[in-house]
């Protein structure tokens, strides 16, 4: 199958070792430092406006309790703004910087997003092409398609700059933009649900989707700054044939004055391209969360704990988070191996939340023998009793956040079967699985007056050598804490726009 061996090697030279990390500068090269904001030249900007008055979040859950919204210039403007905008700037001791309603490691920001809409009042009489800029919550309009249609739907597609990335975090980077992939697509599932809208991954080849947008005009990019197609996504109903995207005159902006070159990225990106697979699909809905604010309160007020305060949550709390994540339907290959540390009624110990039933023998069969496997209801078992918060801080490079929440957790994927399955790209979907469950339980955890933190910077196999796991048939790909936060009140907030 192809290019699983380009896969696996990678998978293995970018696990962080507690004897040696994976290869980075290991500094920051302040003077590379890259551009987090992409822009085209000479492309129309067209600024886009909605109403603020978003819905109830808990109704985002609730099926046929939104109305389905027109696509227009304003839904569109509602949907970017609340999945790909800023959600603040920050600044301390004279430095600014913007977060963004999507989560990214080291908030580098290596997700960009494409627009391909049809004839829209406001934006064109004729099917475009467009760009987003987050910054200035606008389209960049890169190409006008000979096509007056209008069934209603419209695609989203989203790429990775991998270079933003590789500047911190050299060789383990691609599999962060991977996982941010996944965030920016949750956040767009979320947002879409917003206007009763639903988001449908497409299975094609990531070259046309690199045709579609562009990106394969290489001469268009800083050689060390191309983009990387991620997935197509298709919103609302009707068919929606690809158009073909002629040369495009807009050339993108260099976000770096110079490169550090890392070959492996090259290699892993260049295996990793193929036709997206579509995975099954989890077949028990999520239960309907009770009533809290509106989603884009939620949405806007979303970040990363910076450092949590050991506090304990309620059974109900956790249990509603996990509960959450079956939101992602598209994520069946992901269960959560958990630390607990702090849930009242729940003793502490080790956890296991298996997801997708079918594989709670294989994932017996893999781990521990001496794994207690005692039912807690809903998919949840006890693996083992104790006191985890030492080891799971170890287990994430160290960092607090993973001891002082109430609970961490590993997302622990059918890896052998991806591969075999998909070949390379299955390994490069299920970071898109890992990142889509991140980006809606930070969600989650906001409307619960609670905070979360993606962990990318764990020790691999620490981790897998403590569940008896000796061979690939599970990996884990993404790590995660959730408590409740203690507020750097240094950092000055003003908001996205
Ligand atoms: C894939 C991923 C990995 C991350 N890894 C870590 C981590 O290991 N440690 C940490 O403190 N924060 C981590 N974060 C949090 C980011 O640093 C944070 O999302 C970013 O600074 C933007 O801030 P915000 O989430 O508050 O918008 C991670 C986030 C993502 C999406």
């Amino acid at each position: 199958m192809k290019n699983i061996t380009t896969a696996l090697m990678y998978h293995d030279r970018t696990k962080h070792r507690h004897e040696r990390y994976a290869a980075s500068l290991g500094y920051m090269d302040w003077a590379t430092q890259p551009n987090p904001f992409r822009r085209y030249d000479n492309a129309p900007l067209i600024p886009l406006t909605h109403s603020e008055h978003t819905p109830h979040y808990h109704l985002l859950f609730q099926p046929n309790s939104l109305p389905v919204a027109p696509l227009c210039i304003e839904s569109l403007s509602q949907l970017l703004r609340y999945s790909l905008g800023l959600a603040a700037w920050k600044s301390q001791g004279g430095s600014r910087w913007a977060l963004r309603c999507n989560a990214s490691s080291g908030n580098l920001q290596p997700t960009e997003c494409y627009l391909i809409a049809p004839r829209i009042e406001g934006l064109s009489p004729k099917k475009t092409l467009s760009h987003y800029a987050p910054r200035e919550h606008a389209l960049e309009l890169l190409h006008t398609y000979d096509d007056t249609s209008n069934d209603g739907s419209f695609m989203v597609a989203l790429s990775s700059i991998i270079w933003r990335e590789a500047w911190k975090y050299g060789e383990r980077s691609w599999r962060y933009c991977q996982l941010d992939a996944g965030h920016a697509y949750g956040a767009i599932k979320t947002s879409a649900a917003m206007l009763g809208w639903k988001c449908e991954l497409v299975s094609v080849e990531t070259k046309e989707i690199a045709a579609l947008c562009g990106l394969d005009q290489l001469e268009r990019f800083n050689s060390s700054e191309y983009e990387s197609p991620d997935m197509l996504i298709k919103i609302a109903t009707g068919s929606f044939p690809l158009p073909h995207t002629p040369n495009l005159l807009s050339h993108a902006n260099t976000l770096s004055p110079s490169h550090h070159e890392w070959p492996i990225l090259e290699i892993i990106d260049d295996a990793t391209q193929g036709l997206y697979p579509l995975t099954v699909s989890l077949n028990s809905p999520r239960t309907i969360p009770p009533p809290t604010k509106s989603a884009g309160e939620i949405i806007l007020k979303r970040r990363s704990a910076q450092a949590m305060d050991g506090s304990s949550i309620t059974q109900e709390q956790f249990r509603q988070l996990l509960d959450a994540s079956k939101f992602c339907d598209e994520t069946s290959s992901v269960h959560f191996i958990l630390f607990v540390h702090r849930v009242e009624g729940l003793e502490s110990g080790l956890y296991a939340f298996v997801r997708q039933l079918d594989e709670l023998e294989s994932l017996k069969n893999t781990m521990e023998e001496s794994f207690l496997w005692k039912a807690c209801n809903n998919g949840l078992y006890v693996l083992r009793r104790g006191d985890y918060r030492a080891i799971s801080q170890r287990i994430s490079c160290n960092q607090e956040i993973a001891k002082e929440g109430a609970f961490s957790f590993a997302m622990l994927t059918s890896f052998a079967s991806a591969l075999e399955k998909y070949g390379a790209i299955g390994y490069k979907n299920l970071y898109h699985q890992c990142g889509t469950i991140g980006q809606m339980l930070y969600l989650e955890a906001t409307s619960l007056g609670l905070s979360a933190t993606g962990i990318g910077c764990f020790l691999d196999d620490e981790f897998h050598s403590l569940l008896g796991l000796r061979d690939q048939q599970f990996q884990s790909l993404y790590h995660f804490t959730i408590g409740r936060a203690i507020v750097d009140m240094r950092i000055t907030t003003e908001s996205g726009y």
